[in-house]
Order: C-alpha cells, then sequence, then structure tokens
C-alpha cells in the first residue's frame, strides 16, 4: 500500500512524477503530494483525494529538476491533507516520502523527538523529524539518515530529499518494494517498475536495508555501515500496451476480458518442446517429499487455494490444508514434519503472506510462491516460484489473476500426479483449451450478465452466493467480488449451511445467487434454492450444460468439472462489474482498498 517515486536529472520532475503516481495509484488513493527541489529550497503540493486532485493544485511555475511523490493508502492518521505525504521536519530542510508501517514510531517519538511539535497523525512524521534532529545535533544527512534507519522497527521504503544537497535523494527500503531506475542524465525510484516504464525500462532492484544515494548521473549503494555494494541492474519486461486502458472504459473489464488469452498463455509457458505440460524439477521433488501442504494466501488468493487444494488433493493425493494468511503466521495449527508451504499472491507482495514465509523460513520448512509478479519478495524469499503469466493486473479487484491462480495449481497438480504414478484420465491441457473457450463465451455473453445485474442486484442491500463443493469457494469469490466494487453486502456459503442461521436473513425479493455445475451436489444445491425461493428469495441459478433446468438464468458451458470454477467465476465478475457500474461505484479503484496490501 502507498506507492512512492522520485526523479532526479536535467527536466522539470514534476510531470514524471504524477504520471508515475497514476501509475502507482492502485497502491492507495486516500490522498497523494509531490515535492520538487530548486535552488530556492523545496516546495510541498499534497492533497486529499486522487492524483487528479493533486494535480489540479500542482503550480506550473515551480520548476525543480529533482522530485519525490507518494499516493496514500492511510494506516495511522485519518485521509487528510494534514496526513499526507510528503512530510518535513521542523524547519522544513528534509522532506520525506514513506511507504510501510513504523511499529515503534511512539518509542521513538517519546525517546527522541518529545521536545518536536508533530504536524500529522502519521508514523511517517517522526523519520523527516528524526533525521532533522541528527542533523541538527552535527551528523552529516548520510549519517543522520542511516542512524534514523537503524533505529526503525517496521517496514519502510522511504525517498527523503535535502534542501541543501544539491542533487540528491536517499533511498531506502525494509519489507516495502522499492526500485532505481537508471536513465541517460536521469535516475528515478519508485515502488514498482510500472510507475516509470515511461522513462526508462532499466532497474535495480533494492535489498532491505541498503541505503541508496541516487543522483542524476550515479546510484551508489551501501549497507547501513557505509559499505559499497555493486549490482547489475535488469530490464523490466512489461509492454507499456499492457498497462494501459486502452480504449476499455476500465481496466477491470479489460482484464475479465484478457482471461482466455492468459489461460492459453499459461499452457504454452508450461508446456515443454512436445507440448507435456512440465514443472520444474526441484519443485516436483519438493512436492513428492512433503507430506502435507500448506497454502497460504489472503482475499481472492485465498480463494483460488480453497480450489488448489481440491486440485491437489484430487488429483495428486496429496493432503492440503489452506490458511487465511493474516491468521496463521499467529495461530499455527501442528505442523506434520515435511510440510511444503505454497503462497498463492498475485501481487507477491503481500505482508500478511510474508510474515507466515518469514516465520516457516525461521523453522526450516520448503516453500513455493505461485504469483504474477516475477522478482516480488514472495518470489524473491521463497525456494521456488511458479508464475501466472496473467500480465500487469491494475485494478484492484483482481480477476485475471485468480483464473491464472486456478490454472497453475491445476498444471500443478496434474504433473506432480504423472510424477506419482496417478493416471488422470483427461488431458489437462485440452480441457484448459475448452475452458479457454468456455471463458470467451462468456465474455462475449456480457449484455446476460448486465441483464442480470440489473434484474437482481439493481436495488437490492444485500446479496447471498450459494454453492456445494467448489461452488461454494466459486461464491466465496462471487461475494468478494460483488462487495468490493459495487458495496453491496454480499456473502458466500455452502448450500446446506444457509438453513443452520443465515436463512433467517432472507426476506422477499433477497437475491440469492446459485451455482449449481458439480453432479454430485447438483439436486441438493437446487433443494437449497427451493428452501430460499419459499421464504421470498429472488433466485439466480447458474448452472452448466448437462445440469441445467428450467427457469435457469444462465448455463454455463460445459467443461470438466474440476476445472468448472474458472468458467463459473466470469459470470460472477461481470454482474459485479455492471452492478458496480450501475451504481456509478469506482470500479477500478473501489473505495478504502489498495491493490498491494504491504502492511500486516
Ligand atoms: C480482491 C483482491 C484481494 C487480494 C488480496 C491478496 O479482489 O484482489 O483480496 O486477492 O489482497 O493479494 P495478493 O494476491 O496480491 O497477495
Amino acid at each position: 500500500m502507498c506507492g512512492i517515486v522520485g526523479y532526479i536529472g536535467e527536466n522539470d520532475s514534476k510531470e514524471i512524477l504524477l504520471k508515475g503516481l497514476e501509475k502507482l495509484e492502485y497502491r492507495g488513493y486516500d490522498s497523494a503530494g509531490i515535492a520538487v527541489r530548486n535552488e530556492s529550497g523545496i516546495t510541498v503540493f499534497k492533497e486529499k483525494g486522487r492524483i487528479a486532485d493533486l494535480r489540479a493544485i500542482v503550480e506550473d511555475g515551480v520548476i525543480g529538476t529533482a522530485g519525490i511523490g507518494h499516493t496514500r493508502w492511510a494506516t495511522h492518521g485519518k485521509p487528510n491533507r494534514v496526513n499526507a505525504h510528503p512530510h518535513q521536519n521542523e524547519n522544513e530542510r528534509f522532506t520525506l516520502v514513506h511507504n510501510g508501517v513504523i511499529e515503534n514510531y511512539h518509542h521513538i517519538q517519546r525517546d527522541y523527538l518529545a521536545d518536536v511539535q508533530m504536524e500529522s497523525d502519521t508514523d511517517t512524521e517522526i523519520i523527516v523529524q528524526l533525521i532533522g534532529k541528527f542533523v541538527e545535533e552535527g551528523m552529516t544527512t548520510e549519517e543522520a539518515f542511516s542512524k534514523t534507519l537503524g533505529l526503525l522497527k517496521g517496514s519502510y521504503a522511504i525517498a527523503l530529499l535535502d534542501a541543501e544537497a544539491e542533487d540528491t535523494i536517499f533511498v531506502a527500503k525494509n519489507k516495502s518494494p522499492l526500485l532505481v531506475g537508471l536513465g541517460e542524465g536521469f535516475n528515478v525510484v519508485a515502488s514498482d517498475a510500472m510507475a516509470m516504464l515511461q522513462v526508462t525500462d532499466k532497474f535495480l532492484e533494492l535489498m532491505d536495508k541498503e541505503i541508496v544515494i541516487v543522483r542524476k548521473d550515479s546510484v551508489e549503494i551501501l549497507t547501513l555501515d557505509g559499505e559499497a555494494i555493486s549490482r547489475l541492474p535488469f530490464t523490466a519486461e512489461i509492454d507499456m500496451s499492457d498497462i494501459e486502458k486502452g480504449t476499455y472504459p476500465h481496466y477491470m473489464l479489460k482484464e475479465i476480458d484478457e482471461q482466455p488469452a492468459v489461460m492459453r498463455k499459461i499452457i504454452q509457458a508450461y508446456q515443454d518442446e512436445n507440448d507435456k505440460l512440465v514443472i520444474q524439477p526441484e519443485i516436483l521433488d519438493a512436492l513428492q517429499e512433503a507430506d502435507r501442504i500448506h497454502i497460504i494466501a489472503a482475499g481472492t488468493s485465498y480463494h483460488a487455494g480453497l480450489i488448489g487444494k481440491e486440485y491437489l488433493e484430487k488429483m495428486a493425493g496429496i493432503p492440503v490444508e489452506v490458511h487465511v494468511s493474516s491468521e496463521f503466521g499467529y495461530n499455527m495449527p501442528l505442523l506434520s514434519e515435511k510440510p511444503l508451504f505454497i503462497f498463492i499472491s498475485q501481487s507477491g507482495e503481500t505482508a500478511d503472506s510474508r510474515q507466515v514465509l518469514v516465520k516457516i523460513k525461521e523453522l526450516g520448512h520448503t516453500s513455493l510462491t505461485i504469483t504474477n509478479v516475477a522478482g516480488s519478495t514472495l518470489s524473491r524469499e521463497a525456494d521456488h516460484t511458479l508464475l501466472l503469466y496473467a500480465g500487469p493486473e491494475i485494478a484492484v479487484a483482481s480477476t485475471k489473476a485468480y483464473t491464472a491462480q486456478l490454472a497453475v495449481l491445476s498444471i500443478l497438480a496434474a504433473v506432480t500426479a504423472e510424477a506419482r504414478g496417478i493416471k488422470l484420465g483427461f488431458d489437462l491441457v485440452q480441457e484448459l483449451g475448452i475452458v479457454a473457450n468456455a471463458i470467451q463465451a462468456q465474455i462475449d455473453a456480457k449484455e446476460e450478465m448486465e441483464q442480470i445485474a440489473s434484474e437482481f442486484l439493481s436495488t437490492t442491500r444485500n446479496c447471498f452466493f450459494i454453492g456445494r463443493v467448489m461452488d461454494y469457494f466459486v461464491g466465496l469469490e462471487g461475494a468478494l467480488k460483488l462487495k468490493e466494487i459495487s458495496y453491496i453486502q454480499a456473502e458466500g456459503f455452502a448450500g446446506g449451511e444457509l438453513k443452520h442461521g443465515t436463512i433467517a436473513l432472507i426476506e422477499e425479493g433477497t437475491p440469492v445467487i446459485a451455482l449449481a455445475t458439480q453432479e454430485a451436489v447438483n439436486l441438493n444445491i437446487r433443494g437449497n434454492v427451493k428452501e430460499v425461493a419459499a421464504r421470498g428469495a429472488n433466485p439466480c441459478i447458474i448452472s452448466m450444460e448437462g445440469l441445467q433446468e428450467a427457469g435457469d438464468s444462465l448455463v454455463l458451458p460445459k467443461v470438466h468439472e474440476l476445472l468448472s470454477p474458472l468458467v463459473a467465476v466470469i459470470p460472477l465478475q461481470l454482474i459485479s462489474y455492471f452492478a458496480a457500474l450501475h451504481r456509478d461505484c469506482d470500479v477500478d479503484k473501489p473505495r478504502n482498498l489498495a491493490k498491494s496490501v504491504t502492511v500486516e
């Protein structure tokens, strides 16, 4: 959460910073700010709201060839102008932006800054105040920066401007992501490469607890003790068109539409030259050796994990537990002798999942990250990585990453099954191809989903999703999609569970979206629909060819039953999209959320 940028070069920095922040807005959009430095000092512009609100107050006349910027997802302190970054120290010599959470800020304030009047309610301000104080006591900026970092507990990605240090941005990170981008006659800083692809595709990865001195023609990486570190840059392989909306009104719609292509890309990426599905042998060994798998994830990725468990158990015969990452680290179950931990994360940056990875590494267990972002923290820090190949996902609500996670999990399960001598009885490549076509058919039938959204969801204040077996897990995802972007209170339930309490909430006209794609429980879920309909609910049944009955609202094309979640989720994504649109909600940037949740 929160995104930071920096630029130092020969040109005015404002537009580059603002454009960079626009690309980082998915990381938080409560408030935003930039600071630019020139001979007369540092000028700060900041505003509550979106980058567009910030743009409106930035003065063209203020020119600065060094600048830093921030887009905020509030953790400490309300989302208002005062708490917006950049923050400055008392005499305004230092200006700083920060992504992360300083856990010991109260202690620092008490022990070092008792005499300093804080402007804001943020944890961030103590960093810049402390640097200012150490400099007043006689340290150089670099010494003060390094000493301050040594005192911080928590996560940070920081960029600092010193009004008296011409042509320098001081940068550091711990746990929060940060890259330095390299250019000719300029250098940049960004939470994520996408923000600076506008000016460069060459980036330096930064490691925790490094200090980086960025100037227009040099980048110096140092340890906290001042030892120099040399590192080669990498080229970010992201196509600009992947991160533009093009003619789409929203990223979410673009990303929903991309799903058939993503399926095909994944199949290709995991095939060898004989078109056989393959996984790196070390990963297969890790799965073979494991006596139990723990899937750790949050939100949509957790929902993908629930289906991943079905794949790994039903196809490969390995017992699997699925855990919400924010709970697991603080309430670990009894672990078996040889567990394998699989982290599922679109961004690869989710702090709740990372804290689990740190803990299980300390215990000496093996880990695999399944992520969309090569080089992300969870990918770097786990023993193994499998990539999703879904292309950048920009809309806050995850769509194509979810189906990509399911596809990769199915491949992992199928290849493991084969390695264990288990016959699947179907050709996964062929079945995933059928899935890609079935997804396309749903995408081509958008008007039907729009119709369902207006018939069932236009005025309702709540909605239930029910299903059994895998449909239950897809229902959880459908409910999450609907609530996060349309603000309709939505909950997913196992069809048989409603009558144990929740059915009390059913009133005249309450929409209940029921999934019926699983043959073994088709009659049961239809029985559950009758129970709610008898109490006044307005049921919308989404079934699959071969299982449909008269009156079903939507019939999905037939796919292999294990893979039905990949298709069943598509109408739920689209229905949520249209419900949000009809309610004039900000589809791509729903309130209170951020794409990459880098705080616990
Ligand atoms: C919902 C959504 C979130 C994420 C969750 C985990 O649409 O996107 O629930 O799935 O924050 O994020 P990652 O997958 O990046 O670890």
